[in-house]
């Protein structure tokens, strides 16, 4: 596919999700597309900000923690402003959930439109300070009837899109529909995220693992087995180790070169770290589609039903081979 700007043949993410609006034909009212459009804003708002975040004093500690107890960036606390209020205004939303809002909240009756989202608005916000690689994590539900908090206590399956927006050396939209996964990348031109990663397929075995060895002190045996295993395999082809502390950027990796990326349960985070809803199930529906596995040891994560916003899960995701192998220690032990 062409995608050069100079061609004029681009596909942008809008004129993409079009077409596939058209070709559902009667059915498609153009909601979602436009609620694509409102997560759009978002991101390429966060993306500028994040960019100039060194110049315009947005770095650094907000000193205040979230409701969650996680202490809070300047740039955690203004995504999420700009996601409420962009998704809110929008029209299309009845109910968000935030990692950095404790309560679900309800969209007022002269905004309110039919879908749920729920957003890490800001993720990684360890390596903001370093200019590392961060992002924005999403998933859409359907909302049937009252909109409550009921909404989004669904398994990650039931999710109409997921997504994820990486800021780095270039900003990269990667979404799923259920369809398959495609990545734009912003042009910074024209201000329009250009398809140039076409239906994203994971390799079916990696050979990169991605996991904070750090904690291994904690880590219960089947992590350890399996982590030794891929480490001093018999054939002597150790996998390479890659992590960088942003959920978004180690995904992103994993998803176009395979591999492993795991934060498991262990016995200091005996739930896991990482956010059930706006983590574990966008990024495990991604990577699905993409033809890849994602599990939380015993089975697999958009099966969770979850019963809390804000609830954790351990996450193996990646190459559905690597994964397997992870699933059969956990099956061992
Ligand atoms: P957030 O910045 O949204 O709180 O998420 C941070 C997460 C995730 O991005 C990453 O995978 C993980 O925390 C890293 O944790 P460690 O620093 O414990 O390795
Ligand atoms: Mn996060
Ligand atoms: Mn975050």
């Amino acid at each position: 596919m062409d995608t050069q700007p100079a061609t004029g043949k681009i596909v942008t993410l809008t004129s993409h999700t079009l077409q596939e609006q058209a070709e559902l034909g009667s059915q498609a009212t153009g909601d979602l597309t436009l609620l694509l459009t409102a997560i759009q804003t978002t991101c390429k708002t966060i993306a500028m900000n994040v960019r100039r975040a060194r110049l315009l004093d947005l770095i650094g500690a907000a000193g205040t923690a979230n409701k969650t107890g996680d202490d809070q960036k300047k740039l955690d606390i203004l995504s999420n402003e700009i996601m409420v209020n962009t998704l809110r205004q929008s029209g299309k939303t009845a109910v968000m959930v935030s990692e950095e809002d404790e309560e679900a909240i309800i969209v007022e009756d002269m905004y309110r439109g039919k879908y749920a989202v729920v957003f890490d608005p800001l993720d990684g916000s360890s390596n903001i300070d370093a200019g590392v690689n961060i992002g924005t994590i999403f998933g859409v539900y359907k909302v049937e009837g009252q909109p409550s908090v009921e909404a989004v206590l669904k398994p990650g399956r039931e999710m109409v899109v997921a997504g994820y927006c990486m800021y780095g050396s270039s900003s990269n939209l990667v979404i799923s529909t259920g369809k398959g996964v495609n990545g734009y990348t912003l042009d910074n031109g024209i201000g329009e995220f250009i398809l140039t990663h076409p239906d994203i397929r994971i390799p079916s075995r990696g050979k990169i693992y991605s996991f904070n060895e750090g904690n291994a002190l904690f880590f219960d045996e089947p992590t350890k087995k399996y982590l030794e295993s891929i480490k001093y395999p018999s054939n002597n082809k150790p996998y390479s180790a890659r992590y960088i502390g942003s959920m978004v950027a180690d995904v992103h990796r994993t998803l176009l070169y395979g591999g492993i990326f795991g934060y498991p349960a262990d016995k200091k985070s005996k739930s896991g770290k990482l956010r059930l809803l706006y983590e574990g199930y966008p990024m495990a529906y991604l990577v699905e589609q993409a033809g890849g596995l994602a599990i939380d040891g015993k089975g697999n994560i958009l099966d969770i039903v979850p019963t809390q916003i804000h609830q954790r899960t351990g996450i193996f995701l990646g190459s559905k081979e690597d994964v397997e192998d992870v699933a059969k220690f956990y099956k061992e032990a």
